[in-house]
């Protein structure tokens, strides 16, 4: 498959009638780039998961260009999800909601409820608005690797999987939204992301749950997969041993995510480079391109330093949890 590459200042038409027409497009938002397909369309929502390799059992997040919109996924939306989509969208707040039952069940994989998100990228909006659908988009990464957040990683993951992909530079966040689930239970977070638990409480002046906290059951399918993996392993560690990593990682070409100022690693040999961060904000950002970047640079082992899991760092150690293991 050809893939048409969208550039910034190109019109978006033709690229929304592809996606009007069943195709597959990624765009960008202001989190990390999605692959998207017209959500009512249950063959092109199919597509996804072949372009992806994705199980099937994992449900898609439905991107809107307003709250208008959200009647072709959800029949009743409750006055509490109201309030919310009005004080953080469009951003990187996803909502779960009751579905419709005109929603294909392929994209919530079988599930009652639907995730929605009003993104903010201006490119997203102006997409979303032209295609006047509801669009179907995971994360524009193959199933099990880091979310792209440039254009050059969404290429990279999905050149000739995907019928066009929409150039929005980099994301500005860098990490996928926060999923919350509104229902009879109260509000429940099945995944961290810029806007954070103790925002969405202080907000709603209502305890926000996490997943087992109210239920026993795995609450948000992706959650159960492996994440996030560069082909280099990630190991993360508060404090950097320098010398107990000397030992263990003899001979290994290594990467190292750090807040500033650096810990004393740039006496370790066989670096290949060591990003330090001025701020949580920064680090989430960089994630993914970082991962991305040691990549290409012939890494073997990246080591990312922890932060203290409050605020944006639960998200962000969310991610690095999942991308590898303790040192
Ligand atoms: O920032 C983002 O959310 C990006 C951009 C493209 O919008 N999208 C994204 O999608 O990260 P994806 O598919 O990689 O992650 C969606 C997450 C998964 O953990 C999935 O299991 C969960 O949302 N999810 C989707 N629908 C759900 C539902 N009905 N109930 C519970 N969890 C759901
Ligand atoms: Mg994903």
């Amino acid at each position: 498959m050809q893939s048409i590459l969208l550039h910034p200042n190109e019109n978006i038409a033709p690229v929304a009638e592809i996606l009007q027409s069943g195709g597959l497009v990624v765009f960008p938002t202001e989190t990390v780039y999605g692959l998207g397909a017209n959500a009512l369309n249950e063959e092109a929502v199919k597509k996804i998961f072949t372009a992806k390799g994705r199980p099937q059992d994992n449900p898609l997040i439905v991107h809107i260009a307003d709250l208008e919109a959200i009647k072709s996924v959800v029949d009743e939306i409750p006055e509490k999800a109201v309030r919310l989509f009005e004080r953080f969208s469009p951003g990187p707040l996803t909502l779960v909601l009751k579905k419709s039952k005109d929603l294909p069940s392929v994209v919530t994989a079988g599930l009652e409820s639907v995730a929605v998100r009003i993104p903010a990228h201006p490119r997203a909006l102006e997409f979303l608005s032209a295609v006047n659908l509801p669009v179907a988009a995971p994360s524009a990464n193959r199933s099990g690797r880091p979310s792209p957040t440039t254009f050059e990683m969404a290429v990279s993951e999905m050149k000739g999987r995907a019928d066009a992909i929409i150039d929005g530079g980099d994301c500005r966040l860098g990490l996928e939204s926060t999923v919350l689930k509104v229902d009879e239970k109260g509000l429940t977070l099945l995944r961290p992301g810029s806007i954070s638990r103790e925002e969405i409480s202080d907000f709603s002046g209502e305890r926000v749950w996490t997943r087992g906290e109210n239920s026993k059951k795995i609450e948000s399918p992706g959650m159960k997969y492996r994440h996030y993996r560069p082909k280099a392993e990630v190991f993360f560690t508060e404090k950097f041993d320098v010398m107990q990593i000397a030992k263990r990682f003899e001979n290994k070409k290594m990467g190292v995510l750090c807040l500033s100022p650096a810990p004393p690693v740039f006496i370790l040999p066989d670096l290949v480079e060591v990003l330090s961060f001025e701020s949580v904000e920064d680090y989430a950002a960089s994630l993914y391109k970082s991962f991305f970047d040691f990549d290409q640079k012939g890494a073997d082992i990246i080591l990312a330093q922890s932060v203290p899991e409050t605020g944006l760092g639960l998200a962000l150690m969310n991610r690095i949890k999942k991308a590898g293991t303790p040192l």
